[in-house]
């Protein structure tokens, strides 16, 4: 095999941020926003890598030099994660690895897990290495540890399984909800605001270390949401499917981690008649999700005229893939 090139779906939070850091569940959806990974054996101890997307070319570093340290953040992800196969997989020769992606990283579609696990099996298929689905999100998930020292990896199993994931981190609980051809009616709005989820991810922790009671007492009614909102989502009961988006999104606002933009965009679509809206993610900016009925226009329209950017994506996208 002379090239490999795979691709990988972005993803959005349905519910359970957050609480998911914490062993409670989360739903998770797969958006068909892809990042493609084409890789290739070069003949010398070299990792190469062009990623314009990320606003990088012609990256190099011998094979020793694997993880040290100066690595751009845009090829942390992909270049720990080659040196963890290399310790496995010992290989005398290197690649060249070409990512291409259908959406800025800017939009919290889950740019870095994507790429993550596009380049992963494009990478264990070039070498005859067979990982189940499993395996591979161990793989994928050890190099955002490496890199990031924290997350739950639901985005990570989004990029692996696409569909809709009812999961408990890591990866203990992967439940594919809803069929095939599960359409879900969500309205996506951007803020216009990129979010940093490490730095709210440890401002809870910080929270949770002050407070444990008030904060273990949120995440135990986010549990409870994830629980219901996974029953309402395969009856397709989309009222109540908004009504909890609506009580998951007042406990996140408990946990401090919504925003101007955010909870404007979300009142937007509440009063175009949206069933239940909330942030998606971290917080901070990024998107937020609302129910698209009963009027999938007006929502949109409020959620324009409120200054958000109304992303068409398609949800509940297949997983990850070899394209060639
Ligand atoms: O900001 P995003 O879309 O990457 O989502 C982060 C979700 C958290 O629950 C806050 C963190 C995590 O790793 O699950």
């Amino acid at each position: 095999m002379k090239e490999v090139t795979a691709s990988a779906p972005g993803k959005l939070m349905l519910f359970g941020d957050h609480a998911v850091v914490y062993g409670h569940p989360c739903i998770v959806t797969a958006v068909d926003q892809r990042i493609t990974a084409t890789v290739r054996k070069n003949g010398v101890d070299i990792f190469h890598l062009d990623a314009p997307d990320m606003g990088l070319s012609a990256y190099s570093r011998t094979l020793a030099d694997l993880g040290k340290k100066g690595t751009p953040k845009a090829v942390c992800f992909i270049e720990h994660l080659y040196k963890r196969f290399l310790e496995k997989h010992p290989q005398q020769e290197g690649i060249v690895v070409t990512t291409r992606s259908d959406f800025s990283s800017q939009f919290g579609f889950g740019s870095s897990s994507a790429v993550t696990v596009a380049f992963a099996k494009a990478l264990t298929t070039l070498y005859g290495v067979e990982l189940t689905n499993h395996e591979l999100f161990t793989l994928c998930y050890q190099a955002v540890i490496d890199v990031q020292g924290i997350g739950s990896g639901f985005d990570i199993a989004a990029a692996i399984w696409g569909g809709t994931l009812y999961y408990v981190a890591p990866a203990k609980t992967v439940n594919p909800l809803g069929g095939e051809r599960f359409e879900l009616p969500l309205a996506v709005g951007y803020t216009g605001i990129k979010a940093d989820t490490p730095t709210l991810v440890r401002m809870v922790e910080t929270q949770y270390q002050a407070e444990p009671e008030r904060v273990g007492s949120i995440f135990a009614d986010i549990h409870q949401i994830v629980d219901d909102a996974q029953q309402a989502i395969v009856a397709q009961d989309w009222q109540k499917v908004g009504q909890l988006m609506t009580k998951n999104q007042e406990l996140l606002q408990q946990l401090n981690v919504s925003g101007v933009q955010l909870d404007e965009l979300i009142q937007a679509s509440v009063d175009s008649g949206s069933y239940g809206a909330k942030l998606s993610g971290a917080g901070g900016g990024d998107c937020m999700i609302a129910v698209a009925e009963p009027d999938r226009q007006k929502i949109e329209s409020a959620l324009e005229a409120a200054g958000g950017q109304v992303m068409h994506v398609k949800l509940h996208a297949e997983g990850v893939r070899i394209e060639s």
